[in-house]
C-alpha cells in the first residue's frame, strides 16, 4: 500500500533500537525523511546508515537526551516543522512504588508525560499552518491493564493519554491526528532486559521467565519490532486521516477484554 507520505519530514525520538527504530525503518520505507535519536552515538550512527543503505532514505541522527530541553532543541534545530512526530523514551525503571521518592516520580512523569507534550507544543502550529501532521505516542499495555512495578510508567502514560484525548479533538480539523500505541511484550532490549531482571531476583532461568511470559499471550509469541513499526507508519499515512484520539493495542490479544 501505497502511504501517500513520501517526502514528508519526520522527527522520531529514541530511535537508535527497538520500537522507535523500528517506527523509523518503516517511515523510511514510505519515503519519509528523517531525524532519529539517541544518546549512544555510536549505535545511533549505526543505525542511521543501516536505515539509509536498506532505504534510500535522507536519515539525521540526533545525539541527545529527548527528556531535556536541549535535547529537544537539537531535534528541532534538524527539523523545525516536522510533518510526523513520534514521541517515545525509555521508560522508568521496574521498582516497588513504595521506593519511588519524589525525584524519581518526578524524573518518570518528566520522561513519560511532560516530554512529549513538550514535543507537541513545539510542532503543532506549523502543522496547522500546513495542514497536515501526524503524532504517535508509544506508550504502554500498561496504561490498560496495571503491572506491579511499573506503576509510575502507567501513571505517568495515563497521564498523557487523557492530556492528548483533549488536544487530538482540538487539532482533528486541521488534518492533524494524534494517536497512542500501546505495546504488549515486543521482542527489544527492553524486553529481555526485564527478563534478565526477573532471573536474577527468582532464580529462574532468563529463557524459562522468557517462555512463561510468552504462553500467557494469546498469540503465543512476541510481536515483532516490525509489527509494530508498520502499524506506526499507517497511522502516519494519508489513509489514517479520520483515526485520532485513540489509543491501539498491539498485544497479541494479551488485554483480556471485548472493549
Ligand atoms: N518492548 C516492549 O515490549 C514494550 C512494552 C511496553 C512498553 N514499552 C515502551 O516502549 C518504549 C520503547 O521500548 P523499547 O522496547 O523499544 O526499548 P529499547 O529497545 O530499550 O530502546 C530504547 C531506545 O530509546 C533510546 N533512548 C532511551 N532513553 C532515551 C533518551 N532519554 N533520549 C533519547 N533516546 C533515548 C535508546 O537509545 P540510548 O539508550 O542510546 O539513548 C534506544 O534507542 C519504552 O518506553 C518502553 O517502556 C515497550
Amino acid at each position: 500500500m501505497d502511504l501517500g507520505i513520501r517526502g514528508r519530514t519526520a522527527i522520531v525520538c529514541a530511535s537508535s533500537q527497538g520500537l522507535g527504530k523500528a517506527c523509523a525503518r518503516a517511515l523510511a520505507e514510505a519515503g519519509v525523511s528523517l531525524v532519529i535519536n539517541g544518546r549512544n552515538r555510536t549505535v545511533l550512527d549505526r543505525t542511521a546508515n543501516e536505515l539509509r543503505q536498506a532505504t534510500g532514505a535522507d536519515v539525521t541522527p540526533v545525539v541527545a537526551d529527548v527528556s531535556t530541553a536541549e535535547g529537544q532543541a537539537a531535534l528541532l534545530a534538524a527539523c523545525a516543522a516536522p510533518d510526523i512526530l513520534i514521541n517515545n523514551n525509555a521508560g522508568p525503571p521496574f521498582r516497588d512504588f513504595r521506593q519511588l521518592d519524589r525525584q524519581a516520580m518526578l524524573t518518570g512523569v518528566t520522561m513519560n508525560m511532560v516530554t512529549p507534550i513538550e514535543l507537541i507544543q513545539k510542532v503543532i502550529d506549523s502543522m496547522a499552518a500546513r495542514g497536515f501532521g501526524r503524532i504517535v505516542n508509544i506508550t504502554s499495555i500498561t496504561v490498560k491493564m496495571p503491572l506491579a512495578g511499573l506503576d509510575l510508567s502507567s501513571g505517568a502514560r495515563a497521564g498523557l493519554t487523557a492530556f492528548v484525548a483533549g488536544v487530538a479533538r482540538q487539532y482533528a480539523h486541521k488534518n492533524i491526528t494524534i494517536n497512542n500505541l500501546l505495546p504488549g511484550s515486543f521482542d527489544t532490549q527492553r524486553l529481555r532486559l526485564g527478563f534478565a531482571a526477573a532471573s536474577r531476583q527468582s532464580g529462574i532461568p532468563e529463557s524459562a521467565a522468557a517462555a512463561q511470559a510468552m504462553a500467557e499471550i494469546p498469540a503465543k509469541r512476541f510481536g515483532t519490532p516490525a509489527e509494530f513499526g508498520q502499524t506506526c507508519a499507517f497511522l502516519c499515512s494519508v489513509h489514517a486521516a479520520y483515526l485520532t484520539g485513540q489509543n491501539i493495542l498491539l498485544d497479541g490479544g494479551a488485554y483480556p477484554a471485548a472493549f
